[in-house]
């Protein structure tokens, strides 16, 4: 289908964000699955803030002057996350989606970024397929863990709230684990009030810019993790995302109680470190 590509602006919130919903809820259905957002309103939301910021390149795809997807790349760190990439339901399946990729893949490139990673529904088989044929390595198997916040502690692992004054300390825990600072993001969260830090022998050792799916964490062991999952007063969203293959930490969740609310893969492009520690990615990456 010929689709004319563009930069995203503040005014296509609306149109992209109803799309957005309509494309999550169309493959959530087929697999019997609750929808990724509750409603429109709140991928409206997301989109207005993502093509609002400064820190978000996005771009959507046209058809007779009718917006049919959109896709949006995260530049705030070194590292660029894709995603949310959604295509109207009505037209998918004719090549747009692989365009929106190949175009923020192509902006990736321009920008020099050393990688970039996104988050796919496992059950998705297309969105799979296609990012698998645009260069994506699979990287680790994610659970969506679900449920109420646990409101416990873990001796030697104090939690208070992040500062400006800890950046520098949190950046040092994050480059230690993935081998470079996700500083951009951890700003927003310090900015928003939503970020803690873990301290253990007197210093920073962990932390979070919040415990759900738009938030990463970061510890040098699973103790921080705990301490910082036991500690949320909310999972933010759908729930937070857990790389699987840290068993030891999968299966404190559920003994806590938390459930499974589906399975995703962390795939990534160029640059990518086997985390040196416990870690849990952001849906953005
Ligand atoms: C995922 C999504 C963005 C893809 O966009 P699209 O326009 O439907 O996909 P395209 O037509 O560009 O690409 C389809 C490709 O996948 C391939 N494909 C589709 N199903 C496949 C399968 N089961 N196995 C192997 N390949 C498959 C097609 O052959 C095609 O390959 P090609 O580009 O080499 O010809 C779109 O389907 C969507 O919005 N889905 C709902 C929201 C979503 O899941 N977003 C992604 C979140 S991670």
């Amino acid at each position: 289908m010929d689709a004319i590509l563009r930069p995203g602006r503040p005014e296509d919130a609306n149109a992209c964000g109803v799309i957005c919903y309509e494309a999550f809820k169309a493959i959530a259905n087929q697999h019997n699955f609750p929808p990724d957002f509750p409603s429109r309103e709140v991928a409206v939301d997301l989109l207005s803030m993502l093509l609002a910021h400064p820190g978000f390149y996005a771009v959507v795809a046209e058809t007779e002057g009718r917006i049919v997807g959109s896709n949006v790349l995260d530049e705030r760190s070194t590292i660029a996350g894709i995603g949310p990439i959604t295509v109207d339901p009505g037209v998918q399946n004719s090549g747009i989606g692989r365009r929106l990729m190949e175009a923020l893949l192509d902006r990736a490139a321009q920008r020099r970024f050393p990688g970039v990673r996104l988050v796919q529904a496992a059950y998705h088989n297309r969105s799979l397929s296609v990012y698998a044929k645009l260069g994506c390595t699979i990287r680790e198997p994610l659970a969506l863990m679900q449920g109420a916040p646990l409101r416990a502690s873990i001796q030697g692992y104090a939690i208070r709230q992040a500062t400006e004054q800890d950046l520098a300390a949190c950046n040092r825990v994050c480059t230690h684990i993935h081998g470079h600072d996700r500083s951009g993001e951890l700003l927003d969260a310090i900015t928003q009030a939503t970020a803690m830090v873990v301290e253990h022998d007197g210093r920073i050792t962990g932390y979070a810019t919040a415990v759900g799916f738009f938030a990463h964490a970061v510890g040098e062991s699973n103790e921080e993790l705990k301490a910082l999952i036991g500690a949320a007063s909310a999972y933010l969203g759908p729930g937070f995302l857990l790389p699987t293959r840290n068993t030891e930490l999968f299966r404190w969740c559920l003994e806590q109680g938390l459930r499974v609310g589906q399975v995703m893969t962390l795939m990534s492009i160029g640059l990518y470190n086997e985390p040196a520690g416990a870690c849990l990615p952001s849906i953005l990456y």
